[in-house]
């Protein structure tokens, strides 16, 4: 290697858990993953994989659950569809349809039971190897105007270390998170991480830093939970392995990247809508007609409320 080549990263698989019963947004998850439900145009875990591999993670592998057939079409191509949309000669809905299929290597596994994140991180043991690796949770959606796992990556590549994404939420929310106790570096974006708490009450929080759904992981994890007791809620939840981490446990520290940008939760319908509605107005081919249209509405619920 010279020089002026790029180092790259130690990092190249992604791990996207997309297993979860999605209880939450029932019934429109009855018989589809909450993954596949669409924001604007394009399933949500779309937008994760493309984010995986902007990032350069160009191995992805998807753990499902049930209905895993709707998240592995969605990746693999449509010949029948393709052949239509060509003798059509429709090359924009052509592109839409190659998109998905062209993003990366994308590998689905099973998980068998639905025995919580950690047992869904433990799966992809032996696909992944001896390697560090990123796990991005499948209905957390990161704005690709505000990035965040380059620069995971890029404090796993400089620090050899373990690096979570944290983000502040206002107290009454903390107990849907795992919750960090953390330390200052001298960077004000990173942070040290000396314990991790699943889901606690907000008096029981150790601050008001909660997990987002992007991790480094270095393969030391699987040793850890392989070991794990379920914990909260009867699962292997990834956040007590991380925690034995912290807690100095295994071989080295855990880091937090401090994320102040968008993120949506899809899993949650308010902020599925919410998130329909932000990339909508900046949707290439809708964003006027939808801003538009919102500007007249806003006006509109006004005077009902005011009338009201
Ligand atoms: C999972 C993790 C939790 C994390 C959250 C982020 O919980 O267990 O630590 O804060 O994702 O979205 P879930 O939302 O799957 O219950």
């Amino acid at each position: 290697m010279t020089d002026t080549q790029p180092v790259r990263s130690s990092v190249a698989k992604a791990v996207i858990p997309a297993a979860g019963l999605g209880t939450r947004f029932l019934p429109a998850t009855k018989a589809m993953p909450k993954e596949m439900l669409p924001i604007v145009d394009k399933p949500a875990i779309q937008y994760v994989v493309e984010e995986a591999a902007s990032a350069g993670l160009s191995d992805v592998l998807i753990i499902t659950g049930r209905n895993k057939s709707n998240i592995s079409n969605h990746f693999d191509s449509v010949p029948e569809l393709e052949y239509a949309l060509e003798r059509k000669g429709d090359e924009g809905k052509l592109a839409k349809v190659r998109e998905s299929s062209n993003l990366a290597e994308v590998h689905l596994l099973r998980q068998g039971k639905p025995a919580g994140l950690g047992h869904a991180v433990a799966c992809a043991r032996r696909h992944v190897g001896d390697e560090s690796f990123a796990v991005l949770l499948g209905d957390d959606l990161i704005d690709d105007r505000d990035p965040l796992l380059d620069r995971m990556i890029a404090e796993h590549d400089a620090r050899g270390a373990t690096v979570i994404a944290l983000m502040e939420v206002p107290q009454e929310s903390i107990h849907l998170y795992g919750c960090a106790a953390v330390e200052p570096t001298d960077d004000p974006d990173v942070v040290r991480v000396t314990g991790l708490v699943e889901k606690p009450s907000a008096e029981e929080a150790p601050s008001n830093l909660a997990v987002i759904g992007r991790y480094v992981l270095r393969p030391e994890i699987f040793d850890i939970l392989d070991d794990l007791e379920p914990g909260r809620g009867g699962e292997i939840q990834l956040t007590d392995a991380l925690n034995q981490l912290a807690e100095g446990k295994g071989d080295g520290p855990v880091y937090g990247v401090v994320f102040r940008g968008r993120r949506y939760d899809t899993g949650d319908r308010a902020d599925w809508i919410k998130a329909n509605v932000l990339l909508g107005v900046d949707h290439d081919e809708l964003g006027e007609e939808i801003s538009d249209w919102i500007i007249d509405f806003a006006e509109q619920l006004r005077a009902r409320r005011s009338d009201g």
